[in-house]
């Protein structure tokens, strides 16, 4: 494991605009604690509306420039931040253990995630392309050009802090465009702040990166409303994201949004599935950071044959996991984010008994850890299965068979990701096909993100793809351009 020699970052209490650190000037402090044991991390005064307007003119400035550097001038700067995540590796886990309440487990699969989209990135300024296109109008030539989209708001959300910022920010910055980035007020550090860190130490040039800490309901519309971006990345909740939709075509101006929002995503073992394998997948694709991830397993519908034999030992190896700090080793599942969170949780064990689930597992919730909960006979109808549930609790469904299994995985108003699991590879590819969403793991489970496959959703799960060269468009525009090489003929 790489080992860091140079000193630990500090002073997380400052906002970066216009590249310095600089104190909020509002009246109102961010206090970012532990959720494990609830020590306070840092307290940053937050940021004014005035501040935000700095970073965006501080963003539009120095964008023009940037995006007139070399290909390669980018590149090395994309390959210098890999080098440091390497040396920084340990302090960025211990980060997101502390800050997001990461399982040490899942601090590691977030840190290779970010790593994978950074590297992904570094190759885009030499692999972005235009087009020469063929014309209909005689001595005409059509050159599609493809241009960096300018100044790209980010605002990015508190479970993958690291990985879903990264994830918008460095293909943004690799294309040559400037970026003003709020990260979710639970993880101002590992969400914004930590990155603007590696990414100043790589050398970015001033002002290319901004990192403004405030909450979304005080300054997240002045956001999305500013004259500057010209396109809005937003990675959160549903809600949020119906909200900037509208503020970015409803208002003086008109911007592209790339929105990447809930997700309800069904997870099928049919009859001919090897059950053992279904089992772990199923409690490591529900249970990783404690259900807080929007592709991670809602419902789990497994067909009638098999239904008794899969809960029975679903719940034999769920009963297995460790429950409780996040920094052991051998933690699966660890604390819930925010208390807000925790009580809509119990909102749900309650409203799930009400509604005739049986109870087979359940636990003492003690502060913010939430013990796995397991809920049988749930139907489609219930709240368990029509709504995004981001905990440690499940609920399993019985299909009749293989068409209502199907039936049941569609009927959501979410299309994020989803799994199904057979032994039969061409009927496990037939209901992919048949599953109207963005994403499908056949024998996997439904949290799957590679820096080079198309990452994102249908219907109320988002607009947009992330990841290889569905991002590479999303974050630039074209730009057609035509020349006349010969006097053209006009009617008049
Ligand atoms: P949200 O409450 O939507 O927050 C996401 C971000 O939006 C945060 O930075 C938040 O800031 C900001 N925000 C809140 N109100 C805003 C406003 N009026 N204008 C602009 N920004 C505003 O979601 P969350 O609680 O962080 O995350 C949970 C949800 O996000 C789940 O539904 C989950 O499925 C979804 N999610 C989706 C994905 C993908 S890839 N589809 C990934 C992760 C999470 P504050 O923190 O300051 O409120």
């Amino acid at each position: 494991m790489p080992t860091n020699t140079t000193s630990a970052y500090s002073d997380f209490h400052l906002q970066f605009i216009a590249g310095e650190w600089q104190t909020g000037k509002d009246d109102s402090t961010n206090t970012n604690t532990n959720p494990y044991n609830g020590d306070t991390l840092v307290e940053i005064q937050q940021a004014t509306k005035d501040q935000l307007n700095e970073a965006y003119d501080a963003a539009t400035q120095a964008q023009e420039a940037w995006a007139k550097q070399t290909p390669a001038a980018r590149a090395a700067v994309l390959y210098k931040v890999v080098n440091i995540l390497d040396q920084r590796q340990e302090e960025i886990v211990d980060w997101l253990i502390k800050e997001s309440g990461s399982t040490r487990i899942k601090a590691m699969v977030e840190f290779g995630a970010t790593r994978a989209i950074t590297l992904e990135a570094a190759t885009f300024p030499n692999r972005v392309h235009g087009e020469i296109r063929p014309s209909n109008t005689p001595g005409k030539e059509n050159f599609i050009y493809r241009e960096p989209i300018g100044v790209v708001a980010v605002i990015s959300p508190w479970n993958f802090p690291l990985h879903l910022t990264q994830r918008s920010i460095a293909p943004a910055l690799a294309l040559g465009n400037a970026v003003v980035l709020k990260p979710a007020s639970d993880t101002p550090v590992t969400g914004g702040l930590l990155l603007a860190k590696v990414f100043e130490e790589a050398g970015l040039p001033k002002g290319l990166l901004n990192v403004v800490v405030g909450s979304g309901s005080e300054i997240g519309d002045a956001i999305v409303e500013h004259k500057a971006p010209s396109l809005v990345s937003f990675t959160g909740s549903t809600s949020v994201g119906k909200h900037i939709g509208e503020l970015a075509n409803g208002g003086e101006y008109i911007k592209q949004v790339a929105l990447e929002l809930g997700g309800n995503s069904p997870f099928v073992v049919l009859k001919d599935a090897d059950i053992e394998q279904a089992v772990k997948a199923a409690a490591f694709g529900k249970f990783l950071h404690q259900g807080q991830i929007c592709i991670a397993i809602n419902r789990v519908i497994v067909e009638d044959e098999i239904y008794d034999d899969f809960v029975e030992r679903f719940l034999a190896h769920v009963k297995t996991l460790n429950v409780g700090d996040p920094n052991k080793q051998d933690t699966a599942i660890g604390p819930i984010i925010n208390e807000k969170q925790v009580k809509s949780l119990k909102e749900k064990i309650a409203k799930a008994q009400e509604e005739g689930a049986k109870m087979i597992l359940s636990g003492e919730i003690e502060g913010q850890v939430v013990p796995p909960h397991i809920f049988t006979e749930v139907t489609r109808e219930m709240d368990l299965s029509r709504n995004e549930v981001f905990g440690p609790l499940v609920g399993i469904i019985r299909a009749k068979d293989e068409d209502d299994a199907l039936s049941i995985a569609n009927d959501s108003m979410y299309g994020l990701s989803s799994a199904v699991f057979t032994a039969d590879m061409q009927k496990g590819l037939r209901f992919a096909r048949g599953i109207r969403a963005g994403m499908t793991h056949i024998n996997d489970i439904s949290v799957n993100d590679e820096s080079n496959t198309p990452f994102g959703g249908e219907k109320n799960s988002g607009i947009g793809r992330f990841n290889g060269e569905w991002v590479l468009e999303e974050f630039t525009r074209t730009h057609w351009i035509s020349m006349q090489n010969e006097p053209r003929e006009y009617p008049f």
